[in-house]
């Protein structure tokens, strides 16, 4: 799918082969006119993730632009910015020690331990640190292409089951390769209690392995650190194929790493993309606004078709 023609109100540059366009032409300051809409909608679809910069945007004003992509909603364990409801601000303070890791810190789809997980997300950034902070993307298309017919085959045939324990160990406390979910500094940047953090571990939820995004029509996997097994199948006999997949997604070829500025904003798809956010500034400051899109239907693909995909209530 060619990526960067046939646009007259952007400029569309894609960042590479796998994924990714900076858009240039546009001030998001300012409400967009349906034609430029329409297009940077279009740009978001063949790209996955859009990049804008220099932009001034207020709380008040990434809602509202969110708004023109799908529905608010928020997660539960972050906070909004004072007054607003969908606009959260993520900070870490310069005085974080460099071992408190916020969440996010590995490669994820956000929130996959819900039914219907979010659509996406908008990010902006307020305030960066002189170096790091970072943010990485995976393609997840990228990745299901690249595998073999057998490979692909095997795949879309499996549902995945998606839990915390998959991230943060059985009881949220971390284990073997896992890390602990309360993580300590935790509760003075985020929104969470020891109840919510109960709650949230107790969750297991399934998504078949390949998705077809509900927009492009295309197949992608659907893989993330919280996939601790497959249906009908152990922990055991899952892991070499989670863990092989899981090193596959992040080959260098299908991902890339975004450098904020202030005043950075990123559209960025939550189904065909896993993310992380690298954190290495360790003494500076970071604040970033986010708003998150509600999606409408359950993931859904080969084995698990969109008929029986759970649909959200209107
Ligand atoms: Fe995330």
């Amino acid at each position: 799918m060619a990526r960067d023609t046939g646009y007259s109100r952007i400029r569309v540059m894609p960042v590479t082969g796998a994924l990714g366009a900076e858009i240039e032409g546009v001030d998001l300051s300012a409400p967009l006119d349906a034609t430029a809409f329409a297009e940077i909608r279009r740009a978001w679809q063949e790209n996955a993730v859009l990049f804008f910069r220099d932009q001034k945007v207020t709380p008040e004003g990434i809602e509202a632009l969110g708004r023109r992509f799908g529905e608010l909603t928020i997660t539960s364990y972050t906070n909004p910015v004072p007054g607003f409801k969908f606009a959260h601000s993520l900070v870490r303070a310069a005085e974080v020690a460099a071992g408190e890791r916020n969440f996010g810190d590995s490669w994820h789809i956000d929130q996959t331990v819900r039914e219907i997980p979010n659509a996406g997300f908008l990010l902006y950034a307020v305030d960066c640190p002189p170096y790091g902070g970072d943010t990485g993307f995976a393609s997840l298309y990228a990745a299901y292409d690249a595998l073999s017919p057998g490979m692909k085959e095997l795949c879309r045939s499996l549902v995945a089951v998606h839990s915390p324990a998959g991230l943060f160990g059985r009881d949220g406390t971390g284990g073997p390769g896992k890390k602990p979910f309360m993580l300590a500094g935790a509760d003075k940047v985020y929104n969470m209690t020891p109840e919510k953090m109960r709650a949230y571990m107790g969750q297991e939820t399934e998504h078949p392995l390949v998705c077809e995004h509900p927009e492009t029509g295309r197949l992608h996997l659907y893989l993330t650190g919280y996939v601790t097994r497959f249906r009908d199948m152990t922990e055991e006999e899952s892991r070499p194929l989670i863990d092989y997949l899981t090193a596959h997604v992040a080959r260098p070829e299908f991902t890339y790493r975004f450098r904020w500025r202030n005043g950075s904003l990123a559209l960025i798809d939550n189904r065909c993309l896993q993310h992380i956010a690298y954190q290495d500034y360790a003494g500076f400051r970071r604040e970033m606004l986010r708003v998150e899109l509600a999606d409408k239907v359950a993931p859904f693909g080969p084995a698990m078709p969109r008929e029986a995909a759970r649909v959200a209530a209107e």
